[in-house]
């Protein structure tokens, strides 16, 4: 019998497949792999165990929220978030917290064998105006962090999630609405590095059987947590600003539309997503999309509650532009 994906995959690159080469061989492989994987056949399966879930990145705008849910399935202690930041103590007394920083390749794989992981969500990145701002250091996080945790989900046989963006996009792309597969042709660093995730997990996927998903998010708006230096942030700030000083000054132009999504309809997408069969995803990428608005239309929408609420705008050379490449980019919702 021919091994399974991952451990060929993995003899590939040099590793072996833990995971699967822990009970004892080639011969007992699909046993192994059809844990999570069972429903793959879509074939009635036994009760499974809960995932073993560790999300990288875990302590900025969406990791928080994303581990509540999970929690709430899967039990506290299925679900690790990781970060290199230290947690409040809230979210260190909600459940178990580790360091981890994904460019130490050493440690992810500690954490991972010694935890019995089985899904790794990886959420650690430099968001788009960040990564502009500082292009090394988003290769590197976004880069090389995303080729270690692509390794040691083959080397594992992990379920494997890595968001992409709406700023996988670029002027060229179709739009109205945007296909799942189309040009893309990003013009930012963070554009450019999503593509490159999407890209690299479907071809371990196609190559290897790599259980890779991912989902393209807008922006999201969150209550609770702050947004990490995407383009579009100034969507949360806005309601904090009207319900506190009044007055937000935004950085891009008023009639900037872009692509917008809440932060619970963010984290439903993407546990339905983990969870969906293997034998129903007929792609490893897909878009998701929720609502398009512009800083004029969500301010009127506020006044409506705040009529006080006044919007100045100062449009900022980085963040407009970028908001221009990815507002030219297809998925609108309208
Ligand atoms: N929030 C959005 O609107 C949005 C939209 C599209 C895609 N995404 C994607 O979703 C994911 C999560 O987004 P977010 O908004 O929570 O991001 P965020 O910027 O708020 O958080 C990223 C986290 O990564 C951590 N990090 C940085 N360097 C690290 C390292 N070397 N090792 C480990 N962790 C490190 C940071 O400390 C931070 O807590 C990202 O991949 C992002 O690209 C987010």
């Amino acid at each position: 019998m021919k091994p399974p994906a991952c451990v060929r995959a993995a003899a590939a690159l040099g590793l072996s497949c833990r995971g699967c080469l822990r009970f004892g061989g080639f011969s007992s492989w699909r046993r192994q792999m059809s844990r999570w994987n069972d429903q793959e056949n879509c074939c009635p399966q036994p009760p499974q165990e809960a995932p073993r879930i560790l999300i990288t990145g875990g302590l900025g705008q969406l990791g928080v929220g994303l581990a509540q849910m999970l929690r709430k399935q899967y039990g506290t202690d299925n679900v690790i978030l990781s970060d290199i930041k230290k947690p409040s103590p809230d979210v260190y007394k909600s459940g178990p917290f580790v360091y981890a920083d994904v460019l130490d390749y050493k440690l992810l794989r500690e954490l991972i064998v010694n935890n019995r992981i089985t899904w790794l969500v990886h959420y650690s990145a430099l968001l788009s105006a960040v990564g502009e701002a500082n292009v090394a250091l988003a290769r590197k996080i976004n880069i090389t962090g995303l080729h270690n945790v692509l390794d040691l989900a083959l080397e594992n046989c992990l379920r494997l999630f890595v968001p992409s963006t709406i700023g996988a996009f670029g002027p060229s792309s179709p739009r109205d609405p945007a296909p799942d597969l189309c040009v893309q042709r990003p013009r930012t660093i963070y554009g450019v590095s999503k593509v490159h995730g999407e890209l690299m997990g479907e071809y371990l996927h196609h190559k290897y059987g790599l259980d890779f998903r991912c989902l393209r998010y807008p922006g999201v708006i969150s209550v609770n947590t702050t947004p990490g230096g995407g383009t579009t942030d100034y969507a949360v700030q806005i309601f904090h600003d009207a319900l506190s000083t009044g007055h937000h000054e935004c950085y891009l132009r008023p009639e900037t539309r872009l692509p917008m999504m809440h932060i619970a309809d963010c984290h439903r997408a993407t546990v339905e997503f983990m969870q969906a069969p293997e034998c129903q995803l007929t792609l490893r990428t897909y878009n998701i999309a929720a609502m398009s608005f512009t800083p004029e239309e969500v301010a009127q929408e506020i006044r409506k509650h705040l009529p006080h609420l006044k919007v100045t705008y100062n449009p900022d050379v980085v963040r407009q532009s970028i908001a221009f490449l990815t507002a030219s980019s297809p998925f609108i919702a309208h």
